[in-house]
């Protein structure tokens, strides 16, 4: 078998054996194939495309190519296909924790114009995003909710492949997403899962077909790999709530969880615990969704937030927002806000500080933006449209206008668009 088959058959449109598939992933992991030709088939991937035995074989592939994680109980973990002022973890993980299901999750950092939750838990002064295995395990005993930086080891050709992706072209595919993110999730040791699959102009499905398609194929691994998978699907034709950047919105997914804050970022954050609290407890809907709320009500998810803060060295009291600047941005004309290009806020609310435009980039905790008016507000001229801070002399106004439409006429505007089980 050699490397040069392999991508000939691929470029033939012709579907690759378990054992092609293999020596692939564990020849890249090993360095004895080179970047050229694992680009090649990734291209060759993303134009012909793969059916679902290829792209099962392709996760579990990848999950077996480092350390996997098992939990001697049952555990829930939620997942999102990345968005801008996505904080709903940062939420959802107490409610569901408080109700008594044990949430065991590995998160990653942002990159690019999505955020990532392991960035907003740095964001808390002495919040500790590494224990042990051993620490992991014993807190999520204890208290019902421990969550970690992926580690190294999970997935490690996962952790290779998406570099390559991310400078190659080679991110915006179907089976090449679902592996990636399917193998972590398998490798980390779920027994449940809730997907959250965006949709929209801040997300990397752009259209709901494509979502549907990502959506049914990540159950149908989570099913083959005996994981209860279940998919939401989500409109991310603009940002999450109103606070985008880490501080910012880890204030916002405080006041959720005190009973104020968005009616989105609520609604959502309801609709995936309820979810989770339905496959792990394996009740209806209608009966998850009572506890749910009964625990945003009487606080104890508030509650579990502190606890979880505190048992990972977080002091909450300590953070600190004095951003040097703040840019008041103001609109220009009257009529209803009926479009946001999400992907070009994410990537302002990066260059005010808030994101990493390469992966070495230091994130200012401080930065980011609230934004006054959203999709179906009506606005009138000079009226504020959204704050920006920062601790940079970085004027971006003009940007952030550039990425509003205003009509006269509003549009249909659902939060969730599906549930795939
Ligand atoms: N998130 C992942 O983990 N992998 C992808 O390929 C895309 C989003």
């Amino acid at each position: 078998m050699t490397m040069y088959d392999i991508i000939e058959k691929k470029k033939n449109k012709l579907s690759l054996t378990k054992e092609e598939i293999i020596f692939f992933i564990n020849g890249y992991v090993n360095n004895e194939i080179p970047d050229y030709q694992a680009a090649s088939l990734l291209m060759a991937i993303v134009l012909n495309g793969m059916n679902e035995e290829e792209v099962t074989n392709l996760t579990l592939a990848m999950a077996d190519s480092g350390d996997k994680i098992t939990y001697h109980f049952n555990t829930v973990d939620k997942h999102s296909t990345g968005g801008v002022g996505d904080k709903t973890t940062l939420i959802v993980a107490p409610i569901v924790a408080s109700l008594d299901c044990k949430v065991a999750k590995m998160s990653g950092k942002g990159l690019g114009f999505t955020g990532g939750t392991i960035d907003k838990l740095e964001a808390i002064p002495g919040f500790k995003v590494q224990l042990t295995e051993e620490e992991f395990i014993k807190q999520i005993n204890d208290i019902n909710v421990a969550l970690i930086s992926q580690t190294k080891n999970i997935a490690k050709a996962d952790k290779k492949i998406y570099a390559l992706r991310d400078v190659t072209a080679t991110v915006d595919s179907i089976p090449l997403i679902a592996s990636s993110i399917m193998s972590k999730k398998i490798a980390s040791g779920a027994s449940n899962l809730v997907l959250d699959v965006k949709v929209g102009t801040g997300a990397f499905m752009k259209n709901i077909v494509d979502a549907q398609k990502l959506a049914n194929l990540m159950v149908k691994i989570g099913q083959n790999a005996h994981i209860n998978t279940l998919a939401i699907l989500s409109n991310m034709n603009q940002p999450l709530g109103n606070n985008i950047g880490n501080i910012l919105e880890v204030q916002e997914a405080i006041a959720v969880l005190e009973g104020h804050g968005p009616s989105d970022l609520k609604e959502l954050s309801i609709e995936l615990a309820t979810q989770m609290v339905s496959l792990y407890k394996n009740i209806n809907y209608d009966l998850a969704k009572q506890q749910v709320i009964a625990v945003l009500d009487n606080q104890k998810a508030l509650n579990k937030f502190y606890q979880f803060i505190n048992s990972q060295g977080g002091k909450i009291k300590e953070i600190c927002f004095k951003p040097k600047y703040e840019y008041k941005v103001y609109t220009k004309q009257e009529g209803y806000i009926t479009q946001m290009d999400t992907e070009e806020i994410g990537k302002i609310a990066s260059l005010l500080g808030a994101g990493r435009m390469t992966k070495d980039d230091v994130i200012d905790y401080e930065a980011g933006i609230v934004l006054n008016k959203k999709i179906n507000d009506y606005v009138k001229e000079n009226d504020l449209l959204a704050t920006l801070y920062t601790n940079k002399e970085i004027d971006l106004i003009e940007n952030y206008l550039k990425t509003i439409t205003i009509t006269n006429q509003p549009i249909e505007n659902n939060l969730i668009l599906g549930v795939v089980k």
